[in-house]
């Protein structure tokens, strides 16, 4: 029991993926920036496999136009499959079913309009119901030995309320990130007493900024309802998510692991070598490419 409620399973995770990705044109000129593969596999398919390895059952896509191969990935595929078991290539059929889910576990919602990720999120709200849920921002890809949200559901467990990915960046960056107004840092857990969506450096009340990874409580709707416009002039998931602080518990959580920007150029071909290295098949040939290329 927490603030008087008991601590309900997280089941559901929400993956706005209605974006446009300009940022990689015009790779994204008729894709979607999810199906950007990272690897071997598209970003939606990382984020996917971390919701499932953390226990989340239902799969709830925030989808807009020009986006359906991001449903299309998770189907099944007969012929495809009918052709590689012709063949006995059992390892390429293996792989393909990476990216099958069962009947029943993915669902669609779509934002019509691009007013923010608070709008997004608030797009799934019927489907989220009356329980908590988990939010992946597939742009945020983290590298961990546990995954970082099966970490947070291993927190949440404990502590129930709200919980949010965080780490700390240089002080010139807060104003690409929700930073937390810390109440008292325990170290792995931080307890919160406010949150600021993409403040000025010099405005910032810490330098711990939130990454794509959140459990939220269903009473986050109630704040989004009223659909008011912050920073950006859009609505932010930050600005309904500090209106709970107080009324719920609410903490930052500092994940094991490495997170990489890969909405961004940079950040994607940083994944890239980081994940390319660590390949079964060709990281040893990754290593030495970059050692090839960082001694040219
Ligand atoms: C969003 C959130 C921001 C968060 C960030 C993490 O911003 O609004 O609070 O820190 O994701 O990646 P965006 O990157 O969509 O501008």
């Amino acid at each position: 029991m927490l603030f008087g409620k008991p601590i309900k399973p997280v089941r559901k995770a929400v993956f706005p993926v209605a974006g446009l990705g300009t940022r990689f044109l015009p790779a994204t000129k008729v894709m979607p920036k999810e199906m950007l593969p990272l690897v071997d596999r598209p970003l939606i398919q990382h984020a996917v496999e971390e919701a499932r390895d953390a226990g989340i059952e239902e799969f709830i896509f925030v989808t807009g136009r020009h986006k359906e191969m991001l449903e299309e990935h998770f189907d099944y595929q007969p012929e495809l499959a009918e052709k590689l078991e012709a063949v006995g290539k059992k390892d390429l059929l293996d792989k393909m079913r990476t990216a099958e889910m069962p009947e029943g576990s993915i669902f669609l919602t779509r934002q019509p309009k691009a007013l923010g990720l608070g709008h997004a999120i608030w797009c799934a709200k019927k489907l989220v119901g009356d329980e908590p849920f988990a939010i992946m921002l597939p742009d945020d890809v983290v590298l961990a030995q546990k995954g970082c949200l099966a970490q947070m559901v291993e927190q949440y467990n404990k502590v129930g309320g709200n919980l949010v990915a965080v780490m700390d960046v240089p002080r010139e960056d807060t104003s690409k990130y929700g930073i937390l107004d810390i109440k008292a840092d325990h170290g792995q857990l931080v307890e919160i007493k406010g949150l600021v969506e993409k403040p000025k450096p010099e405005a910032a009340p810490s330098t711990l900024s939130i990454i794509g990874r959140y459990i939220l409580q269903p009473e986050v709707f109630h704040h989004l309802d009223a659909f008011e416009k912050g920073a950006g002039g859009e609505i932010q998931i930050t600005d309904a998510m500090a209106k709970l602080i107080g009324k719920q518990a609410f903490h930052g959580f500092r994940y094991d692991g490495t997170r990489f920007d890969c909405g961004s150029r940079l950040g994607f071909i940083e994944a890239t070598l980081a994940y390319g290295m660590r390949d079964p098949e060709i990281g040893m040939h990754v290593t030495n490419l970059i050692k090839k290329y960082g001694s040219a």
